[in-house]
């Protein structure tokens, strides 16, 4: 693939910035039909800036605390979007709130990482409620933004075991481990145009789906009969 011809994507950051890197890794595999061209967080100390800047990736803070409104935050952050050129925009671990204005403006070109499987625990402390809810399976999704939060059109999910001795931590680092598989196939996609959004719905162009996976979880399997 030409290097020229790669879809231009913005990551949006609060913090430590691990799907962002995992992006960025994915990036620099052979025919990957994107490129991460820059990274803007709305908070100065996150530390996945520090990460894109020795990776040589342009980076912008644009502070919320900085604005009266979040119209107003939202405004300078599209102008910052536009001003590097990006085309899609991947939510890498970005805490903000987007207005319905916003995120109509980057219909179809914005992505997001929810630590769960959504429609399950939207909003924060996914792993904690996935732990008191008691549930056996637990993951992560890649959805378009809509302005409905947590709500969008979902791309991909990825799935794990929920063990008995799980606490939020251990729980946390077995999803992020399929946060950081997800997160690149689905943009790969995106920018590769096998995947779009179309209406309020997700449609796929020659993305398999491997129709013999299975996740049962605890271990199904029962006693040999004699
Ligand atoms: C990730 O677990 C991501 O799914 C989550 O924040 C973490 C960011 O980690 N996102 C949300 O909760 C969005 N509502 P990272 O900065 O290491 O990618």
């Amino acid at each position: 693939m030409n290097a020229e011809k790669r879809i231009r994507v913005a990551a949006l950051i609060s913090g430590r910035g691990s799907n962002m890197a995992a992006l960025m890794e994915a990036a620099q595999k052979p025919g990957c039909p994107y490129e991460i061209v820059a990274v803007v967080s709305n908070r100065p100390e996150a530390k996945g800036l520090e990460t894109a800047s020795a990776a040589g990736i342009a980076t912008a803070v644009v502070d919320h605390k900085a604005f009266d409104s979040r119209e107003a935050f939202e405004e300078v952050l599209h102008e910052t979007l536009l001003a590097f050129g990006a085309e899609l925009v991947a939510c890498a671990g970005f805490m903000r709130i987007m207005t319905a204005g916003f995120v109509q403006r980057w219909e179809g070109r914005m992505l997001n990482i929810h630590p769960s499987l959504l429609p399950s625990f939207k909003g924060l402390h996914t792993h904690r409620r996935a732990l008191e809810a008691g549930v056996r399976v637990h993951g992560a999704t890649v959805h378009f933004v809509t302005a409905d939060l947590d709500g969008g059109p979902i791309i991909i999910q990825g799935v794990v075991p929920v063990l008995p001795d799980d606490d939020e931590e251990t729980l946390a680092a077995r999803v992020l481990e399929v946060e950081h598989r997800i997160y690149p196939a689905a943009l790969w996609q995106v920018a590769a145009g096998k995947c779009r959004l179309e209406g309020e719905r997700v449609v796929m162009e020659g993305w398999p789906v491997d129709k013999t996976a299975r996740l049962i979880s605890p271990t199904p399997d029962l006693p040999e009969s004699e």
